[in-house]
């Protein structure tokens, strides 16, 4: 877990400004659910032998209730969607547009770009199986990374298939793997009864290896689910995102259906992904809602951080510094600086008395484009010296023309 200090929030900020405004271009709308969820939730949608779940979810009981800090958001937007029945807004072909900005918890092994609390940009579509859906969601995700001038990026795309080939797969895989299973690390050989295709997501290196030869899910699709991946790909080549088929994607979590997607940063190492999603039809109706499909992906913001240029989103100086001269000009000065900053400017001045040599060093290294002069008989002469620290101009000036100076500049 990682402290966000005040040089590194303007940067979020410029992130979370960058998701509202590309967001609400495509019509998606915030929504905010607690930190806290019953457990049951993430062991019903993501998955009880996922990772998340089996190893990676703060649990604790409280009246025996069993409470999870959430790992993810989908479930809590899914939950959200059918307990205030959201859902009556959605009509054919508008479905439910949402996005999220917030920690999420997994007790994982901490490394570079790793924590144990994170936090996600993610949305959710929910009410439409349209592959446009996928390309227009895909897209927005793509047009928010070109606003943050990412440019280590590729876009790694799979389908999982659905309850028609994917159970066949399992077999054909079954089949596959019977003969090697005693090469598999232990957590594999347990996989192998439960859920075997969670095998793919191994990341044990000798297993990946040998992994790597295994059949592919995407060799095995139903003619729907191939027909609606031809659809996604096509409309991603028009919608100009470059795409890569990843036969091997296998994303951590268990609700997904056909389409699912990762965004990578070659210069990330291990932990490359910036961000993953995919459909998720049928976990409406599994968490007790009525049979709506859905479509998302998240974003992992402190990782999304490590590939944004570091020239996006300067810290922002203060307009100007107020340098006060003699302890008489001391109150003046903060009835001064209060106005100017009900004027809307961003104004420092040191509280209590302090020697001009310090004010005007700190005026500096505030990065402030202007130093505002005060004594005794300025004030009550209504009339300052602005100094301009960049060209060392210096006017005398009234607070009205110093407001104005000041908002032109
Ligand atoms: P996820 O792939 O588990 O998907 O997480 C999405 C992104 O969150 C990852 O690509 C990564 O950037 C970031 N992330 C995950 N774990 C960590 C961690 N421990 N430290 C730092 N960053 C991390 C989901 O969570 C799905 N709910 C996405 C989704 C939404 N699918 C459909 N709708």
């Amino acid at each position: 877990m990682r402290d966000i200090l005040p040089e590194e929030a303007a940067r979020w900020q410029a992130v979370e400004q960058a998701v509202r405004e590309v967001f609400g271009r495509y019509g998606f709308e915030e929504i905010r659910t607690p930190l806290l969820e019953g457990a049951e939730l993430f062991e019903r949608s993501v998955g009880q032998d996922s990772d998340i779940v089996g190893k990676e979810m703060y649990v604790f009981e409280r009246d025996r209730e069993r409470f999870a800090l959430r790992p993810e958001g989908t479930a809590p937007v899914v939950r959200a969607f059918i307990e205030h029945a959201l859902y009556r807004n959605v009509a054919d072909g508008y479905p439910a547009r949402y996005y999220y900005l917030g920690p999420m918890f997994r007790y994982e092994r901490p490394q570079r770009g790793r924590q144990r609390q994170f936090h996600q940009i993610g949305v959710e579509v929910l009410g439409t199986e349209a592959p446009e859906a996928d390309v227009e969601t895909i897209e927005m995700l793509w047009r928010l990374l070109d606003a943050l001038a990412v440019e280590d990026r590729t876009l790694a795309l799979g389908s999982v298939g659905d309850e028609t080939c994917r159970p066949r797969f399992r077999d054909t895989l079954r089949r596959w793997l019977d003969p090697r299973r005693r090469d598999l690390c232990p957590d594999c050989q347990r996989r192998y009864e439960a859920n075997p295709l969670r095998i793919l997501d191994c990341k044990v290196a000798e297993d990946q290896a040998l992994l790597s030869q295994a059949p592919t899910l995407l060799e095995g699709l139903c003619a729907a689910c191939a027909q609606h991946f031809q659809a996604v790909r096509e409309g991603l080549e028009r919608a100009g995102v470059p795409h890569a088929v990843d036969p091997r994607i296998v994303r951590g979590l268990d609700y997904y259906r056909r389409t699912v997607f990762e965004v990578r940063a070659r210069s990330l190492g291990a932990q490359n992904a910036i961000a993953g999603g995919g459909r998720y039809d049928g976990l409406v109706e599994a968490l007790g809602g009525p049979a709506l499909p859905g479509f998302g992906f998240a974003v992992g913001i402190e990782r999304l951080l490590m590939v944004v240029p570091r020239t996006l989103a300067p810290r922002r100086p203060p307009d100007l510094a107020i340098v006060t001269l003699g302890s008489e000009a001391l109150e003046p000065a903060r009835g001064l600086a209060s106005r100017l900053r009900a004027a809307g400017l961003r104004v420092l001045l040191a509280l209590g008395r302090r020697p001009m040599g310090a004010q005007l060093r700190r005026a500096d290294r505030s990065g402030a484009r202007f130093a505002l002069f005060i004594g005794a008989g300025d004030a009550r002469e209504g009339l300052y010296d602005l100094k301009d620290l960049k060209t060392g101009e210096q006017q005398r000036l009234s607070e009205a023309a110093i407001v104005d100076r000041l908002r032109r500049h």
